[in-house]
């Protein structure tokens, strides 16, 4: 599978172990300011989809679910009151720690998507919010998650994807200018955030992505659109042994 993240990194061409460390890099500098940032840089819209997405994910009472790329935690922190059992793993130690509280009733793993500490076939749900486009190999990352599912099991993905052409030049001028100057204003790194503007337009569109999730091994692949296509969430099925 060719993998449309690899060699990229802002306008920059870097090999995959200098853009794994350069997004490393990414995370510690902006952990502190994330959540914050995510509001300003979204107007709150944010908080909006993943509800949406976390009520997708339906988490059941007795369920393993991963929220990979959880970061702070406020996605599996949405799905931690259904009784399931939620574990967030993420390889930035600043992001968990950001957002880990005294009272958590989360689990925080160390752990990327290349390489999930779970066995084969354990895991219920798999879920991943704005943390796909930063996997180092995105072939892999799919492979991996899909060998971690139950069969049966659920797999859904939050991401930005191509909006439709109605707002397309709205949202360029906005991403393009305005969030670099609230990254270098409130999280004192606008190249940081340079990088996840160029990340989101490097990401393959809806149809593009759906059909690597096929190629990983998966049935039942659909997205749904929020917010005229800024944003969708692919799910996805492990068939049935
Ligand atoms: C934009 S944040 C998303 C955090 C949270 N899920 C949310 O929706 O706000 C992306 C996360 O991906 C994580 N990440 C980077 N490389 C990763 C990898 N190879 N595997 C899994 N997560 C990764 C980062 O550490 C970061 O916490």
């Amino acid at each position: 599978m060719t993998d449309p993240l690899s060699g990229s990194f802002g306008t920059e061409t870097v090999s995959p172990e200098e853009r794994r460390a350069l997004i490393r890099r990414v995370f510690v500098e902006v952990a502190p300011r994330y959540d914050v940032m995510n509001d300003l840089m979204s107007f709150g819209i944010h908080r909006l989809w993943k509800r949406q997405f976390a009520a997708l994910a339906a988490p059941k009472r007795g369920e393993t679910v991963v929220d990979l790329a959880g970061g702070t935690g406020d996605v599996a922190r949405l799905m931690a009151g259904s009784g399931a059992r939620v574990v967030v793993v993420d390889p930035s130690t600043a992001m968990m720690c950001a957002g880990r509280r005294p009272d958590d009733a989360l689990e925080f793993v160390a752990g990327e998507g290349e390489r999930l500490p779970f066995g084969a076939g354990t895991i219920d749900c798999l879920t991943i919010s704005f943390g796909i486009r930063n996997v180092t190999h995105l072939g892999e990352a799919l492979t991996e998650i899909h060998r971690v599912l139950k069969p049966g099991g659920r797999f859904l993905c939050l991401e930005f994807s191509r909006p439709h052409a109605i707002i397309r030049p709205f949202y360029q001028a906005w991403s393009s200018t305005a969030i670099p100057a609230l990254g270098a204003a409130i999280a004192g790194s606008p190249s940081a955030y340079r990088y996840l503007i160029e990340s989101i337009r490097r990401f393959p569109d809806q149809p593009a992505f759906a059909h690597l999730i096929e190629q990983a091994g998966f049935a039942e692949v659909r997205w749904i659109n929020l917010s005229f296509g800024i944003a969708a969430i692919h799910i996805a099925t492990k068939r049935n042994a």
